[in-house]
């Protein structure tokens, strides 16, 4: 039988706090890592989650960085690898939030904001802990995109651009660490069921739907689990990919 076994591995999931990152960072503890729950400004939602890991037998630390600062990553990492040892899988999941309107209308600090949530954090990472990976060769590096980088909608502007931006990043970098064994994906959700959704009672959007090929949205757990596959040996031979988790909404093209 094929399991997905993460046991002995330490993960960091950024944005662990957030509508998505919380059920990643769950599943990857579910599948046997120990993991770092990465917050911002949620520090109390970060200790529930932390409690609940541990709950589970895992090892578990809420940890907080700007993941637009190269200092407050370094400083993170030295937390995660004090507490819990050096990081094998790093989710970067974290992306900051504005209101979106015409790119004539937006500001052009929303661009830069987006830019340094996405593009950067994907650097500030890499460069913090991708040298342990290499060292050990073995290492899983998952960056959350989103099905809105391909589909370029009105009014996404600076978050299709910045999503975009970090495809470089992501596609340069499984190029240039790859004979590590160390791989780099994309995990592309589309526009998913999550609690807060299931609070607001708002999961069907008939609107959007109707061109899903499997005619639904996806669930938190469905983005946590395709994140989970990749974080595996199972994946061992996947890299530099963009994998789409929106039913097939979007389609790369070949
Ligand atoms: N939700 C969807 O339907 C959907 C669809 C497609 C793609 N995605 C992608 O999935 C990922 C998660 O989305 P989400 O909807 O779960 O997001 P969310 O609920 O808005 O959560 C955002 C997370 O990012 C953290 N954060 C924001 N700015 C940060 C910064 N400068 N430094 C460090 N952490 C920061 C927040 O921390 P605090 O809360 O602690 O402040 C929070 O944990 C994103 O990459 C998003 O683009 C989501």
């Amino acid at each position: 039988m094929l399991n997905i076994d993460l046991t002995g591995k330490v993960a960091v999931v950024t944005g662990a706090t957030g509508e998505l990152g919380h059920t990643m960072a769950r599943t990857l503890a579910v599948c046997g890592a120990d993991v770092a729950v990465h917050y911002l400004r949620n520090a109390e939602k970060a200790e529930a989650l932390a409690a609940d890991i541990r709950a589970l037998g895992r090892r578990s630390v809420a940890v907080q960085a700007d993941v637009t600062e190269l200092a407050s990553v370094q400083a993170m990492a030295e937390v995660v690898r004090g507490e819990l040892g050096q990081a094998a899988i790093i989710v970067n999941n974290a992306v900051s939030q504005y209101g979106w309107t015409s790119v004539l209308e937006q500001a052009p600090e929303d661009f830069t904001d987006q830019f340094r949530s996405c593009v950067l954090q994907t650097v500030h990472m890499a460069k913090v802990f991708v040298p342990a990976m290499q060292a050990k060769n073995w290492g899983r590096v998952i960056v959350i995109s989103t099905e809105c980088a391909m589909q370029c909608h009105p009014h996404q502007g600076a978050y299709a651009s910045a999503k975009r931006g970090l495809d470089g990043v992501v596609r340069v970098l499984a190029k240039e660490i790859g004979m590590h064994q160390v791989t780099v994906n994309q995990v592309a959700p589309g526009w998913t069921i999550s609690d807060r959704v299931r609070a607001e009672g708002s999961e069907e959007q008939a609107g959007y739907t109707h061109s899903v090929p499997l005619a639904r949205r996806g669930t938190d757990q469905e983005i946590a689990s395709a994140v989970a596959f990749l974080a595996s040996d199972l994946a061992s031979f996947i890299s530099g990919a963009y994998l789409p988790v929106c039913g097939g909404n979007v389609m790369p093209g070949i």
